[in-house]
């Protein structure tokens, strides 16, 4: 079966049948949030501390529903309705966006504490359309230079994404370490053509949480040789999530968002149906 980015663009590709099979799918459910669990521990976030993250190419909130359980504020960004319409059915709790990444994010510069993208950016390799702009190394620098700024430094950003050879996987961090990353590529079970994963990890400035240098990969088990094990994170991340959840709520994103506004915040992006469900948008 080919690969969904090479069938049609995102938005076509997910459209209102697409989007609810992907959502209701119990092994796409696993799978997804098995990978924003690893996202989140290698995004290292301190762990008693309100925080807003991005989540790039959100969906229909499979990842920023683990976002909201584990206790973070979050903001979506997806090109495709249909999959932004699911996500408002089922009442998710980030503020909606929709954006295509590739023409850049249209954030005020150190708005989000971090972000994480979920199967993602190889849609970003490729061309939209023979316009030289639209192709991938346009897409991708429009993409890393505007998350670098949207990003408060120090913090980090963990993509995983499904690249198809090493030279992809070259295009993407080259661009990346000029829109001024640093950090490198995590690969989790190298050895297993079914539960290997790629992650991007990102820092900005020194990349927060302690640690300058890349996190290693995953070796060893896996459950069923395309899910990799991750119950243990769970049992941690849900410890740790009891913490979390005490500090903070929906008062806090407002008042740090009513504090950006007294920061003079400027330019806020055209409005739209997935634009602040239950406030309005101040980015
Ligand atoms: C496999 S889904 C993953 C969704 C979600 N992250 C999850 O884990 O369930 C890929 C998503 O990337 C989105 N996407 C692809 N290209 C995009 C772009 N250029 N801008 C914004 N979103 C994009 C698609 O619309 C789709 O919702």
């Amino acid at each position: 079966m080919s690969r969904p980015e090479l069938v049609a663009p995102p938005e076509i590709y997910y459209g209102d049948t697409e989007a609810t099979k992907y959502t209701n799918n119990t092994r796409i459910q696993q799978i997804q949030a098995d990978m924003t669990y690893r996202a989140l521990e290698l995004l290292n976030m301190p762990p008693d501390e309100p925080a807003l993250l991005l989540d790039i190419g959100c969906g229909s909130g499979l990842s920023g529903e683990i976002l909201s359980e584990e206790g973070y504020e979050w903001v979506g960004l997806d090109v495709a309705p249909s999959m932004l319409e699911v996500a408002l059915e089922r009442e998710v709790e980030g503020d909606l966006f929709l954006q295509d990444i590739g023409q850049g994010l249209g954030f005020r510069p150190g708005s989000f504490d971090g972000a994480i993208s979920i199967s993602v950016i190889q849609w970003l390799l490729n061309a939209e359309t023979s316009h030289p702009t639209s192709s991938p190394p346009h897409r991708l620098t429009r993409f890393f230079t505007t998350l670098h700024s949207a990003l408060r430094n120090p913090s980090r950003a963990v993509l995983q994404f499904y690249p198809t050879s090493d030279d992809q996987i070259q295009l993407i961090t080259s661009i990346a370490q000029k829109a001024g990353f640093g950090g490198g590529i995590v690969v989790d079970y190298p050895n297993s053509k079914k539960a290997r994963k790629v992650f991007l990890c990102l820092f900005v400035g020194g990349g927060g949480g302690g640690q300058q240098q890349v996190p290693k990969g995953l070796e060893g088990d896996e459950v069923d040789g395309s899910r990799a094990k991750f119950e243990g994170r769970r049992e941690r991340a849900a410890k740790s999530n009891k913490k979390r959840k005490e500090v903070k709520g929906k008062e806090w994103i407002l008042r740090k968002k009513e504090l950006y506004r007294q920061r003079g915040k400027e330019s806020v992006p055209r409005d739209s149906k997935f634009t602040g469900r239950k406030r309005k948008p101040v980015f």
